[in-house]
């Protein structure tokens, strides 16, 4: 359990009571009483409802530790007794959590404690809001502009040592989550007479003190400053140093925070350079110097600081002089220079060094809302801080009092508006029932200084305005004048004649009842620091300085830039801003911190009744406890009431679905909270008790952890089942996988087992067979041995007795074939020996027979029978011989060269003389049968032959082909019709050829025709004529002695035709062609054969040069053919295949 649940309450160990409205009985007296107890315990801070009474103790106090803060963190506004750390941690929570912007007011006398309170404010603020290195820049930049701004604006006064002598309201911004984005300061009218002036036990701004104590030698004397005090007319000697104050700390401490806040060193250095330069001026000093027109003018004394400052500043010196001598007046277009007496000097000199420093005290401002300003454009919440000056009543009170006393009149204003006025209007409207309570509404003291027709502050402005003398003597005649009839105003010469004898009232000043008390001003002064006139002479004087910030701070020195209007008027400016300022505040929610001195010592312990009794007079806070205890501490409307409350009670929760005036109804009486603490308004609810609000707030905050827990509950069940369900799903797939695995390898052990068990089983098995194999085997082979063996026996027994028997059958067939062989022989023998006889016996009977007959036909014989035997035998042969032939069937073809045989040698020459008068005759024979054109036809070969055979080497080929002429049907192809039409003689010849491109050796084919006059070339498609040449006119044709198919036609020189030159073509049919061609001339009586030359390398004359082409014999046929090429320019190669 942590310290934050410990329970307290605003009401343990109470001192008196912590909250006003609590107070019984409820006087001036108990109310003081209450304070001072309080204050003697050192308990400083009350609450009255919502708002914070905060006393000055004048004392450092334990309270504001971090450990406090911790304490206030996120607390109830009335859970821990009454701090300021709990109005700025609602103030907070309320911006962060409800969206709403806030400001924060802190109002009270100088001294009372406000700037503190506002420190407070922040850096509670700053300790509760996000943190990271981003957030706490800005957090440490938005905290170190206050010494920076406290250095320069702030000064010692006789109420405080630490006065701020400026009104600040800073806009803390926020992003959505609280964490501080940056911020934005306004400053209100600094009093900056008190730079050139101190009332007595007072001080100058505390920068200079700084300055002159804190900075190092060499820094003094580069700003040309001496560390003694007294040396500078503008700082007061009587209390120059302030006991608890070290000076020297502080300006480390400043310089510190100008650079945490960002200024860059030669920022920091121009600004010092700016202060040293007021304390410079300060030392200026004036002497009269007559002139001849009697009067006096201003001349500076010593020179020295003069020349220092001008050299600070970069100035000329001599421009600054002039500028405290003399003074332009523009007036229509017109410059008119005056001189300046030592009076007016003074005047200018204090203006320029007032005016400076204001503007510097600006430009700082400006220059820490540029380091601060949230570097984002998203929507920003806001809390805004006022810590403005509080009500002053001095001895001695001028403009700056009327101002400052005019702002706290506003303030109260608003603080009336909203708590009193329009709490009371709120319970009117929202018809709850109340008695109205009396209260002082101080519009009416706003108005008579505001008011923009009679107001003071208008009368002023007019006055100044107004051609003519103007003096604060006549402002004050026009206020007599003006405002006499008002309640409010008190002057010496108004018409109210009470005020006649008033003693306490001098002449020159006028008296204000303001809401805190009566105010004496005395309106020397009023004019001038209203105009806050500085001559142009200065401005310009300045613009010239060569120096970045001086030339910054005066930009109506700019003389370009001369503007004759009048500047608006400090009291003009003021009371615009404060009006901006009102309208800011309206804007946000309000919380309230009331400052109370206690006494005008600045000292603890010491509580002053009648000083306070008088503050919570003019403050109103006895009239705000008492609108507060008889109205209601706490309102909201219904809806957000519902809304947030709605979990305490189970009809509303989570839904209520009626009304939700009902609604909240139902809450309350469900939560049994007493009828008289609650009040339904029209679209309220008003809760009277701030402890009713907190016991709600408890219960809210108790339900909320409930509903915290719950939520947790559920959500860690259901992330604890999705987490369950996880983890059942992965068991169940681990477990999966693990039995996959498990069984496979188990599976894997019992395959491996069965392998080994069968592998042995099986080798058992086949062991036992292999042993059976075996033993059969065995058997079988013993078997196969013994019937081998066996069989060997018997068989070898067999052999045995085949071999006897053969040999025995041998034994016999030898014998039976010596015998048989003997037999034959003998019988042979006795053949030949018949044979012999027999042929003995013929040839003996032949002759025999011969001698018989020849010795009986000798007689008969003749001389030469022998040879006509012989004769007639030759005879018989021959006859036989040519019967023979006769009946022999012989090929009447010439080509046939067959021929039989011959039978008898002596036949030879017969033979070969009949074979030669054969084929004489059937050639005869094959002539016979030729009709006229198979005779030119073969005339024409014949003639080919005489002209080419062994002549050229394509010859051969031409002989089985018949010359058919034409080869194209040129007069039954349509194509050609058109061309054979054109021809008159008959066509001898029509064929494609190539005709040879000369350019490149390529052939292009065409129509050739031939006919006894002429021979033509044609287009081969279209049949259109491209050349026609009267043979006549052709000298020669040439060809080569190979295989190839080109000629050329050479063309008579002279003849008509000879324009075109000689043409080489190519053609399979040149044999024809050419023979054709040479019979035409040989036909006809009156012409000239063509010669022909057959010549490996002949010219042909084209049109203009003559072209060499040269046959040679290329690489042996293997598909491609002749190969023309154009070798250069007079020489074509044909390459012929070897065949
Ligand atoms: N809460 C506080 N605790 C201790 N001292 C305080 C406190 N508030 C104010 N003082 C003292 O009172 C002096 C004047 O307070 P300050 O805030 O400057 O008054 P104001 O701004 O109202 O003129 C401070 O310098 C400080 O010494
Ligand atoms: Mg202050």
């Amino acid at each position: 359990m942590s310290k934050m649940e410990v329970k307290t309450s605003l009401l343990d160990n109470m001192i008196g009571v912590g909250d006003m409205v609590l107070l019984e009985p409820l006087s001036e007296d108990s109310f003081i009483g209450n304070l001072k107890n309080r204050f003697d315990h050192n308990e400083i801070y009350t609450y009255i409802g919502s708002v914070v009474i905060s006393m000055n103790p004048y004392k450092p106090l334990p309270i504001y530790t971090a450990e406090k803060v911790e304490e206030y963190r996120n607390r109830n506004f009335y859970e821990l007794s009454p701090h300021i750390y709990a109005l700025a941690d609602e103030a907070y929570r309320s911006l962060r959590d409800q969206d709403k912007d806030q400001c924060i007011l802190i109002t009270g006398e100088s001294g009372s404690g406000k700037t503190e309170a506002s420190k407070f404010v922040m850096s509670y603020v700053a300790a509760v809001c996000g943190k990271g290195q981003e957030v706490n820049k800005v957090k440490e930049q938005l905290l170190q502009s206050n010494p920076v701004l406290e250095a320069f604006g702030n000064a010692k006064t006789v109420r405080n040592d630490n006065s701020s002598r400026f009104g600040k309201y800073m806009d803390i911004e926020f992003d959505f989550k609280g964490d501080p984005l940056g911020g934005v300061i306004s400053n209100y009218l600094l009093e900056k007479s008190r730079v050139v002036k101190q009332p007595r036990g007072e001080r100058n701004f505390h920068i200079f003190y700084q300055l002159l104590s804190g900075a190092s030698e060499d820094t003094l004397k580069n700003l040309k400053l001496d560390r003694d005090f007294s040396k500078y007319n503008y700082l007061s000697l009587d209390s120059a140093t302030v006991n608890g104050l070290d000076d020297a700390a502080s300006f480390r401490t400043v310089r510190n925070a100008m650079q945490i806040v960002g200024f860059m060193e030669d920022e920091v250095q121009s600004v010092l350079e700016l202060v040293a330069a007021v304390l410079k001026l300060g030392n200026i000093e004036f002497k009269p110097e007559s002139r001849v027109n009697g009067f006096d003018e201003s001349r500076v004394k010593d020179k020295n600081d003069l020349k220092e400052m001008c050299e600070l500043l970069g100035l000329e010196q001599s421009v600054l002089e002039r500028a405290f001598s003399f003074r332009t007046v523009e007036a229509k277009m017109e410059k008119v220079s005056t001189t300046l007496n030592v009076a007016q000097a003074y005047y200018a000199r204090d203006a320029l060094a007032k005016n400076l420093y204001s503007r510097l005290f600006s430009w700082l401002v400006n220059r820490i809302n540029e380091s601060i300003k949230a570097q984002t454009k998203v929507r920003k919440k806001v809390m805004g801080v006022l810590d403005i000056y509080g009500f002053e009543i001095f001895e001695d009170n001028s403009f700056e009092q009327f101002i400052i006393n005019y702002c706290n009149e506003k303030l109260q204003q608003i603080f009336i508006e909203l708590t009193l006025r329009e709490e009371q209007e709120e319970y009117v409207r929202e018809g709850i029932e109340w008695t109205n309570i009396e209260y002082f509404n101080n519009a009416i003291i706003c108005d008579l200084i505001e008011n923009n027709q009679n107001g003071i502050l208008a009368m002023l402005d007019e006055e100044c305005l107004r051609p003519g003398t103007v003096t604060d003597e006549t402002f004050l005649d026009k206020l007599n004048t003006v405002c006499a009839e008002h309640q409010h105003f008190e002057s010496r010469q108004s018409k109210n004649s009470k005020f006649l004898t008033d003693h306490s009232l001098p002449h020159n000043c006028f008296r204000i009842q303001h809401y805190a008390g009566k105010v004496l001003y005395r309106v020397e002064g009023f004019v001038d620091k209203n105009n806050d006139l500085l001559y142009r002479d200065l401005s310009q004087a300045m613009y010239k300085a060569n120096h970045s910030l001086i030339k910054l701070l005066f930009p109506e020195g700019n003389p370009s830039k001369v503007n004759l209007k009048r500047p608006p008027t400090a009291g003009f400016q003021f009371k615009a801003s404060v009006g901006t300022l009102m309208k800011n505040l309206l804007t946000k929610n309000p919380n309230y911190i009331r400052c109370i001195k206690p006494n005008d010592k600045k000292a603890a312990h010491i509580f002053t009744d009648s000083l306070v009794c008088h503050q919570v007079r003019y403050l109103g806070l006895m009239e705000n406890v008492r609108v507060r205890r008889a109205g209601y501490a706490f309102r909201q409307a219904y809806e957000p009431c519902l809304e947030r409350y709605k979990m305490l009670c189970k009809q509303t929760w989570p839904h209520w679905r009626g009304p939700v005036r009902d609604g909240v109804e139902v809450l309350l009486t469900d939560l049994q909270v007493p009828v008289e603490e609650f009040a339904y308004g029209r679209s309220k609810i008003f809760i009277r008790n701030p402890r009713t609000l907190f016991f709600l707030e408890e219960k809210r905050r108790q339900c909320l952890e409930d509903l915290a827990t719950l939520i947790q509950k559920i959500f860690r069940g259901w992330k604890s089942r999705r987490q369950f369900l996880l983890l059942k799903k992965s068991q169940v797939v681990v477990a999966a996988w693990y039995r996959r695995y498990a069984q496979q390898k188990k599976y894997q052990k019992i395959r491996c087992s069965a392998l080994v068990v069968q592998s042995f089983i099986r080798g058992w098995k086949a062991r036992k067979i292999l042993r059976e194999l075996k033993y059969k085997k065995r058997c079988e082979e013993a078997v196969t041995t013994i019937a081998a063996y066996w069989h060997g026996t018997q068989a070898r027994r067999e052999l045995r007795c085949l071999k006897n028997e053969a040999r025995s059958k041998q034994a016999v067939s030898v014998i039976w074939a010596y015998w048989q062989g003997n037999k034959a022989r003998r019988e042979l023998k006795r053949l030949k020996e018949e044979a012999r006889r027999k042929h003995a016996i013929a040839v003996i009977w032949a002759y025999w027979l011969g001698l018989k007959v020849r010795r009986e036909y000798r007689k008969f014989f003749r001389a030469n029978a022998g040879k006509k035997i012989y004769d007639f035998t030759i005879q018989r042969i021959m006859q036989k011989y040519f019967l023979g032939l006769k009946t022999t069937t012989l090929s009447m073809s010439p080509i046939d060269k067959s021929w039989p045989a011959k039978p008898y040698g002596f036949l030879e020459g017969t033979h070969q003389e009949l074979r030669r008068i054969f084929h004489l005759w059937r050639c005869k024979k094959y002539r016979s049968k030729f009709t006229k054109e198979m005779k030119a036809t073969y005339e024409e070969k014949l003639a080919a032959s005489e002209l080419f055979k062994d002549k050229k080497a394509l010859y051969p080929s031409s002989v089985g082909q018949p010359f058919k002429g034409d080869y194209v049907e040129l007069s039954k192809n349509p194509k050609y019709q058109k061309l054979n039409s054109l021809v008159e003689d008959k066509v001898l010849l029509a064929d494609v050829v190539s005709k040879i491109n000369r350019a490149n050796g390529k052939g292009a084919p065409r129509m050739f025709l031939l006919t006894k006059n002429n021979f033509v070339l044609a287009d081969q498609k279209t049949g259109q004529v491209k050349t026609s040449v009267p043979l006549p006119d052709l000298s020669s044709v040439s060809v080569s002695t190979q295989n190839d198919g080109f000629f050329a036609l050479r063309v008579k020189e002279g003849a008509t035709s000879a324009a075109k030159g000689d043409f080489l073509l190519s053609s399979d049919r040149l044999i024809e062609i050419i023979t054709k061609l040479h019979r035409i001339g040989s036909a006809s009586a009156d012409r000239n054969q063509i010669k022909i030359d057959i010549s490996d390398e002949f010219l042909v004359q084209f049109k203009q040069d003559k072209v060499c082409v040269k046959f040679i014999q290329g690489a042996p046929k293997n598909g491609n053919g002749v190969i023309c090429k154009r070798k250069n320019n007079r020489l074509l190669e044909v390459s012929v295949p070897s065949p």
